[in-house]
């Protein structure tokens, strides 16, 4: 079933599919409309709350910001607030599964739009790998708890498990040598993930609300317990003097805060997942821009919160990197706390792989249905289950492959940069909307969005600047491909090509 459009110049890479043509859209769906305005909001934590702040904070603190971690945290929430706001207005007026790639082809051009959602494709794919390698290491974590030690080649990717097996012999252990690795644990995570997707929204709904529920507990909970245990003496000083590597690049100082805000950017990443389940809200004009503004805010304050105590309770160049939250307790002699902590990271990353894995299936929905993906892979529904099934299997082979070899550091910048860049594109869209088609019906309304877009644009950029060159550049191979797939293929396959002028 394809959409009826009539282009506004049918050559063109700016030519856009008509806002009517949404609605229309909208009613075709064979989705399921069963999420409430808590249900989504509830979607979007799950999204958020992971391998950032269970996981990165270490990295971010121990080696660029040292206590002043929580201005980072401020400054990438920051970033993502103006994204958010705009996102809203835009998935207020297009309450369409697809996302921020839906709302850019109605109002920008198709060309435009499939960069975005080719940059999607990095944000939920390589996001949602990020947090099968973090799945793992903390999975790892709990089995060492019960004295089980799996052999490395069995739990890392190739490269890692290269650079563990050494240190553990520079260390004096007995490791045997081995010409075959993969992150098992890693890849059977999205398997099982991928099933829970595949049998439908309304089971991957509620089983995610119980693991969003244990999660937000949790980190309340290491907020108010660790408060307990905060010396106030760590906290100073609060923004260490400037180190530069040797490398050039500068830790600490407000250079080390700006790059350690790149990483932490990471874990608020998925707010907008709520955007790509407008096809599934049953309210999706309210409900969703309320989802993402409040599941953003409800993030920040917690984030900004575990940061003070993490910082308070563990001195910032002693913090742990692999799994920081739960070592601050074991640091304590808090063992029952550690493995409360261990669980509940280990079920609040898979609820992040289901979002993050469930976004991305929306999205090449999306595009399949313009014609710009190929419809009988992406946009195949099943009879029964009423899911996108082959493209959920499809986006399960490609996440469990690539997280069974590939470190965790290059994925998860990769996708920092593609969310940064699509953030970006999406304040700039929303604000040209409002230019061109001043009368629309907007039930949400970014405030003061002339200077909010130019804010998110200016702060999202400057982020991906600040970016290691080596993501930059594979950033850039990466929007290279899309262009000759967009040239070769989706442009020629396009809805918009099917129609008289
Ligand atoms: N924000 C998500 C996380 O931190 C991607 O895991």
């Amino acid at each position: 079933m394809e959409t009826q459009v009539k282009p506004s110049d049918t050559t063109s890479v700016w030519r856009k599919k008509p806002l009517a043509a949404y609605e229309a859209d909208m009613k075709k769906s064979e989705l399921k409309r069963v999420l409430t305005r808590w249900g989504l909001t509830s979607l979007g934590i799950g999204a958020v709350i992971g391998g950032g702040v269970f996981v990165l904070t270490g990295i971010a603190a121990n080696e660029w910001a040292g206590p002043a971690l929580a201005l980072s945290f401020m400054m990438a929430g920051i970033a993502c607030a103006f994204a958010a706001l705009c996102y809203a207005e835009f998935a207020s007026i297009l309450p369409v599964e697809g996302s921020a790639y839906a709302y850019s082809y109605g109002t920008v051009g198709e060309l435009f739009a499939w960069l975005i959602g080719w940059n999607l494709i990095l944000e939920y794919m390589m996001g949602a790998t990020t947090v099968a390698v973090s799945w793992s290491g903390y999975f790892e974590k709990f089995l060492h708890l019960f004295n089980v030690h799996p052999p490395v080649w069995l739990m890392n990717d190739p490269v890692t498990a290269q650079e563990k097996a050494e240190a553990m012999r520079a260390a004096g252990q007995a490791v045997p040598d081995f010409s075959f690795a993969i992150n098992l644990p890693a890849f059977l995570i999205v398997w099982v993930v991928t099933y829970i997707l595949v049998k439908g929204i309304k089971e991957a709904a509620s089983t995610n609300n119980i693991i969003v529920m244990v999660k937000v507990a949790t980190v309340i909970f290491v907020i108010v317990a660790g408060a307990f245990y905060v010396d106030v003496a760590n906290w100073t000083p609060f923004i260490p003097d400037p180190v530069v590597d040797k490398t050039g690049q500068t830790h600490f100082g407000f250079d080390g805060i700006v790059t350690a805000a790149g990483i932490v950017f990471f874990a608020y990443i998925g707010f907008d997942a709520v955007s790509t389940q407008a096809g599934e809200a049953i309210n999706p004009k309210k409900d969703v821009p309320f989802a993402i503004i409040a599941s953003l805010i409800i993030c920040t304050i917690l984030y900004i919160l575990v940061s003070l105590v993490l910082t308070g309770m563990v001195r910032y160049d002693a913090l742990d990197l692999k799994a920081p939250v739960a070592q601050a307790f074991a640091d304590q002699g808090l063992t029952w706390a550690v493995y409360l902590i261990t669980i509940a990271a280990i079920a609040g990353l898979t609820s992040v792989m289901l979002v993050m894995m469930l976004g991305q299936t929306r999205i090449f929905l999306g595009m399949a249905k313009d014609g710009l993906l190929p419809r009988n892979l992406f946009a195949s529904i099943h009879p029964t289950f009423k899911t996108p099934w082959k493209s959920t299997i499809f986006v399960g082979a490609i996440v469990s492959t690539v997280a069974a070899l590939t470190p965790i550091d290059k994925v998860s910048q990769l996708c920092s940069s593609g969310t940064l860049f699509a953030f970006a594109m999406i304040c700039g869209a929303v604000w040209l909307l409002r230019v061109r088609e001043p009368n629309l019906e907007r039930p949400y309304r970014t405030p003061a969005l002339p200077v909010i877009a130019t804010l998110g644009i200016l702060a999202n950029l400057y982020l991906m600047w600040n970016l290691r060159h080596d993501t930059k550049l594979t950033f850039l191979v990466w929007g290279i491909l899309g262009l000759i797939v967009y040239f070769l293929y989706s442009r020629k396959n396009s809805n918009l090509n099917d129609l008289p002028d």
